[in-house]
């Protein structure tokens, strides 16, 4: 698709919808009140507005490669700080994907220049993890399970963040970690239960 069919398609786009509520874009300009904050991967293919059924205003995205919170990543950690504090919002998602890219680079030795630091962070799950990855039948069965590990770890480094333990506290933010399965089109679910997760850390992460 060329650059100016992505203009004429936006065109299109903004027509209709003014066709159908004139006041389409007035009332998207007075604000947003998002409940949810998605932290998902860069991937093309893993669309989150379309995927998950959603409106423009209903959930507030960031996205990289291999969707990471890094312990200094500004933008990531400004995004949430926005989202909880500002936003007040109920939900945090990180929702991983299979075959992800950015997982296979880090389970190779390839320097890929600034994206070896960066992919550093995946090293380090699979290092933490590297037990329950070694005992798995093949190298296959570790990518995917790396792609789950890794959505746990990022949901745990998301708690850490002391304006997301005092949401948690003091009106139930809830913190869930999901897979995406481009196989099927389908999202699981990992149940992930952050303040269990947490507990044993949280005397070393929490900020009174
Ligand atoms: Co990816």
């Amino acid at each position: 698709m060329s650059t100016e069919e992505l203009l004429s398609n936006n065109e299109s786009w903004a027509t209709e919808q003014v066709r159908e509520n004139p006041d389409y874009f007035t009332e998207l300009a007075s604000g947003q009140a998002p409940n949810h904050l998605y932290i998902g991967c860069s991937d093309s293919r893993v669309a989150a507005s379309t995927m998950l059924g959603v409106q423009p205003g209903e959930i507030f995205v960031h996205r990289n490669i291999a969707n990471l919170v890094g312990n200094t990543d500004l933008s990531a950690l400004g995004v949430i700080n926005f989202a909880v504090t500002h936003l007040q919002v109920d939900h945090i998602i990180v929702c991983g994907h299979y075959f992800c890219g950015g997982i296979k680079a880090a389970m190779t030795t390839t320097d890929l220049g600034i994206l070896s630091p960066y992919l550093r962070e995946i090293r380090d799950v699979y290092r933490l993890h590297q037990q329950e990855l070694a005992a798995l039948p093949d190298e296959a069965a570790r990518y995917h399970r790396l792609v789950e590990l890794n959505v746990q770890e990022q949901c745990i480094n998301v708690t850490k963040n002391p304006e997301v333990q005092r949401a948690m506290r003091d009106r139930g933010l809830q913190v869930h970690g999901w897979v995406f399965d481009i196989a099927t089109g389908k999202i699981i679910d990992l149940k992930l239960d952050l303040p269990e997760l947490m507990q044993e850390f949280m005397t070393i992460y929490s900020l009174k």
